[in-house]
């Protein structure tokens, strides 16, 4: 199973990534923490994309993509699956992650796209900032990630869609509910993602199950 997270800031690509690769044994292949890790060891590359993250824009792409790369060829090693958190982040990393998974044998054959709306995502990010230390989790920083992720991230999702990979789901309920309702959408295309190419395949939309069963309808997804 080879899955990849497009999910704004806060909409549980970290919390949902480690619950899938922890039920399907795969590596979890997180950019931001990978990225965080060098700022804490203070590593040339962290001194070099500090400010990027303190601020909330992207890192050029060039050293998401090594990231990606050198990760793909430890996942391969360990048996091909992994689940991508926070990579592709703009339409030239999504080209260039399929080419390095091309090249690979490992393209992505989901691609998990969690809904939620901004002030629920402010909201959430916050909390979260009264607990953690993430120097990007001030309201200010918060709001410029969430400008990046609609002007240069968001659009990817229609290539996803495109590529018949797509499936998205509605991640303004609890965790635990979005978590169990992503592991069954997985488990049951588990068998057929290897076996139906790409171009047969559709995009599989299960936003609406959060409205048919009682929650509240989002008026502003992204
Ligand atoms: P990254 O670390 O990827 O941060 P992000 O996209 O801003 O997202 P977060 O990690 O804040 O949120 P999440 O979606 O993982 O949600 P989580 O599960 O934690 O990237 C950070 C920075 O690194 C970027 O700004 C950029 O500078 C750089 N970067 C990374 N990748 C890059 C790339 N490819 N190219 C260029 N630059 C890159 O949940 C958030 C909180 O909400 C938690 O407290 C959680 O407990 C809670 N929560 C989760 N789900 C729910 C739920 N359903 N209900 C209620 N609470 C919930
Ligand atoms: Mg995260």
């Amino acid at each position: 199973m080879r899955v990849l997270l497009v999910a704004p800031p806060g909409a549980g690509k970290g919390t949902q990534g480690a619950l899938i690769a922890a039920h399907f044994d795969l590596p979890h292949i997180a950019s931001g923490e990978l990225l965080r890790d060098h700022v804490a060891r203070q590593t040339e590359l962290g001194r070099a994309v500090q400010e990027h993250l303190d601020r909330g824009e992207l890192v050029p792409d060039e050293i998401v993509l090594e990231m990606v790369r050198e990760a793909f060829v430890v996942a391969k090693a360990a048996g091909g699956g992994y689940v991508l958190d926070g990579i592709p982040r703009n339409m030239a990393q999504a080209r260039a992650a399929y080419l390095i998974g091309l090249e690979l044998g490992m393209t992505a054959n989901v691609a998990l796209h969690l809904q939620a709306d901004d002030s629920e995502l402010v909201r959430r990010l916050l909390a979260r900032a009264a607990l953690e230390r993430r120097s990007d989790d001030t309201e200010e920083v918060i709001r410029r990630r969430l400008a990046v992720y609609h002007e240069v991230t968001h659009p990817i999702v229609a290539w996803y869609a495109e590529r018949g990979i797509l499936v998205s789901v509605d991640a303004m309920r609890p965790a635990e509910q979005v978590g169990r309702e992503i592991l069954v959408a997985l488990e049951v295309m588990r068998p057929l993602v290897d076996h139906v190419p790409e171009e047969a395949r559709r995009p599989v939309d299960l936003t609406s199950l959060g409205v048919a069963f009682g929650a509240a309808s989002s008026a502003t997804p992204s």
